[in-house]
């Protein structure tokens, strides 16, 4: 396997996994829910996504947008079956996945048989705080509540993995309709709601930028700022657009 530069917690943490995480969006009901869902999700299906060409050159503009240099170092929260975590290795990063649903790690694992996947719960991470330059999350169901206080102290919490100068980086998708989707319950929320997942008192935020991904994979960083973000949200019509925020610590 090869080495990663992260430090899980002791043995003796891991008992008490999650703990000092407890302000969060978790309901145990509902990670049980959404752990089987995922579960059977993967026994018969894969997400997809853009070829590899343009997801490297979405995630490489995410990544210095973020201002995190090559060879660093990403824990991909919610990895699903390892695609991202597998792009970013081939930028040079050194990457980890976690993800909540054992049968997707396993399929990861069985791809990727060289890179380290967890199984575990975002909301409860079993590593030592500072320990990612990146911590990024795409397609969130953490954010699948209105309870955007809980929101906020979650985002807030994973900002202790980030090393000095890194970032949390988050990668949603929404019509900005506020309804929410019958089949997996997903929440298209507002733009304004999307705008209340951070404190800005209590961490350093760029963000929500609303883009599409085709245009980032051709055009990079042009594609993540405010003018693009206002320009396509003034397109009429109901599509969905990907919106992505960098968060920080406060002062970092
Ligand atoms: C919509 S999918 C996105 C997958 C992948 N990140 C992508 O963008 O293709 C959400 C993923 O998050 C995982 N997940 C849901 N809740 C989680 C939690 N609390 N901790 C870790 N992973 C979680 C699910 O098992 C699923 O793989």
């Amino acid at each position: 396997m090869r080495e990663t530069q992260v430090s899980m917690k002791s043995e003796q943490d891991e008992r008490v996994y999650g703990s000092g995480n407890e302000n969060l969006p978790s309901n145990t009901v509902t990670k049980e829910r959404l752990r089987a869902y995922y579960d059977r999700f993967f026994e018969s299906s894969e997400f997809r996504h853009y070829d590899e060409g343009a997801t490297r050159k979405i995630l490489r503009s995410l990544v210095r947008k973020a201002g995190v240099g090559e060879g660093k170092t990403v824990l991909d929260l919610g990895c699903a079956t390892g695609f991202y975590t597998d792009q970013f290795r081939h930028l040079g990063m050194s990457s980890v996945g976690i993800d909540i649903s054992s049968v997707g790690v396993s399929k990861a694992r069985a791809k990727y048989p060289d890179l380290p996947f967890v199984v575990g719960d975002a909301a409860r991470l079993p590593f030592k705080q500072s320990s990612f330059d990146i911590l990024f999350m795409s397609g969130c169901s953490l954010t699948n509540t209105r309870d955007f206080p809980a929101i906020q102290s979650f985002f807030g919490s994973l900002t202790d993995y980030i090393l000095k100068g890194g970032a949390l980086v988050v990668l949603s998708a929404s019509d900005f309709s506020g309804e929410e989707a019958p089949i997996n319950e997903w929440i298209y929320h507002t733009y304004d709601e999307i705008q209340r997942y951070v404190d800005r008192d209590s961490v350093q935020v760029r963000g929500p930028y609303v883009t599409n991904l085709r245009l980032l994979s051709k055009v990079g960083r042009i594609a993540l700022n405010r003018f693009t973000s206002l320009v396509l949200r003034k397109i009429p019509g109901r599509r969905r657009w990907s919106v992505v925020y960098f968060i920080g610590k406060k002062g970092s």
